[in-house]
């Protein structure tokens, strides 16, 4: 059986990962997937989580299945994390949310829900995106499609050639939105871009999926999802894949959560049964352990706070480094074209290097950023941003 499959291509960061772990330099350098480090290059198990996990741990009497849904106090949780506590369209009962193992499975679950309506949906993700997109879209059976999104020239958003391109697509495609931060990017739309874009969306009769997976490394936890909040006050269905990786620190874990906003109650209801038929068969029953850390944050409010506390200085310690970085390249290069790199938001800028460069970057530097050449700021620690400069220079200048 097996002797027909052809050798599989590695994942783009999976390979990135396992070149990382092949180098025996002692000062090699990861900044290809993404997960957040300190200043000592160490990914954290936060205070909050490692607390809500001995409580949780002491509290629990069993380990019996969660139900398809999964953790309905982790659902409802981030539901209103995502949507606010008070959203019409919460009020108005238009709003199911399932647990799903972490973002991932959310994407997945959409798009199979997409693929369920059975009308050859086209959905369209931003050129560039995350590189994980199109096969798990495409692997639910949706054809997948690119936007133009970004001007690697300027590091800004090409904004009207995004405009320009949903204009054209038919009534009924799916637009894959990231609300924040845009992986690879770090170029976040602004307020009145997400007005022009939901108004478009609304005008057109297309369907937002935003992918959510750094809410609270952006702008902060209602600012980061205040695009989500208009673009469920403005449409009749939305679907969002939120994520616990990152503003939990909770990657491995597997923590995430879809949420559909559908057109009414009833319909709502039918799409939390075909969520649930579709996670059945997929999963069954998704993991506990970093949902129910989760549902023990949200119910006390002390945790809550400690965990906003420390989300946000998580945040402003990225925001900090995107200064510095910039400042470092502006002094080894001489000009300020790595200037974008402070006004972006969450782990990820394009440094907008070649091939070449970054393959010499590993090789020669033993600095690892991903084959498109997204570098994850935030898992770069304090002592290594004047060396990460000097090695960017001695390679791309
Ligand atoms: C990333 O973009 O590096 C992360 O979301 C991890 C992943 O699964 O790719």
């Amino acid at each position: 059986m097996f002797q027909v499959l052809e050798p599989q291509a590695p994942d783009a960061l999976l390979g990135v990962m396992t070149a990382f772990a092949a180098d025996a330099d002692p000062s090699k350098l990861d900044l290809g997937v993404g997960v957040y480090r300190d200043a000592t290059g160490t990914t954290p198990v936060m205070a909050v989580v490692r607390a809500a996990e001995s409580a949780m741990l002491a509290r629990q009497s069993s380990k019996a299945y969660v139900g398809a849904g999964g953790n309905r106090q982790f659902a409802a949780f981030i539901e209103a994390l995502v949507l606010g506590t008070s959203h019409p369209a919460r009020v108005a009962a238009r709003v199911v949310t399932l647990q799903t193992p972490g973002g991932c499975g959310a994407l997945r679950l959409a798009a199979e829900l997409i693929a369920r309506t059975g009308r050859g949906t086209r959905v369209v993700v931003s050129d560039p995106t995350w590189p994980n997109h199109m096969p798990l879209l495409g692997g639910a059976g949706l054809a997948v499609d690119t936007y133009p999104y970004y001007d690697a020239a300027s590091g800004t958003i090409a904004f009207d050639a995004t405009l320009a391109a949903l204009e054209r697509l038919a009534a009924g495609s799916v637009v894959v939105l990231h609300a924040s931060c845009h992986n690879p990017t770090g170029a976040d739309l602004d307020a009145a871009q997400w007005q022009a874009v939901a108004e478009l969306l609304a005008r057109r009769g297309l369907v937002p999926l935003v992918d959510l997976a750094y809410q609270g490394l952006g702008d902060g936890l209602e600012a980061d999802a205040q695009p989500v909040r208009l673009l469920a006050e403005r449409l009749p269905e939305v679907l969002v894949a939120a994520s616990c990786s990152k503003n939990f620190g909770l990657y491995r874990e597997r923590v995430g959560a879809v949420i559909a906003v559908a057109a009414g109650p009833r319909e709502a209801g039918i799409v939390m049964g075909h969520l649930q038929a579709l996670a059945r068969r997929s999963w069954s029953m998704p993991p506990d352990h970093g949902a129910a850390i989760v549902a023990t944050i949200a119910a006390d409010p002390a945790l809550k706070a400690q965990w906003s506390a420390e989300l946000d200085a998580m945040r402003q310690r990225i925001t900090t480094l995107r200064s510095r970085l910039a400042s470092a390249l502006a002094a080894e290069f001489g000009d300020r074209r790595f200037d974008f790199i402070a006004g972006q938001r969450g782990m990820f800028s394009l440094l907008g290097i070649d091939a070449a460069a970054v393959r010499a970057l590993a090789a020669e530097h033993h600095v690892y950023v991903a084959p498109d050449s997204r570098v994850n700021i935030a898992g770069l620690p304090e002592p290594q941003v004047e060396r990460l400069a000097g090695a960017l220079h001695a390679v791309a200048a």
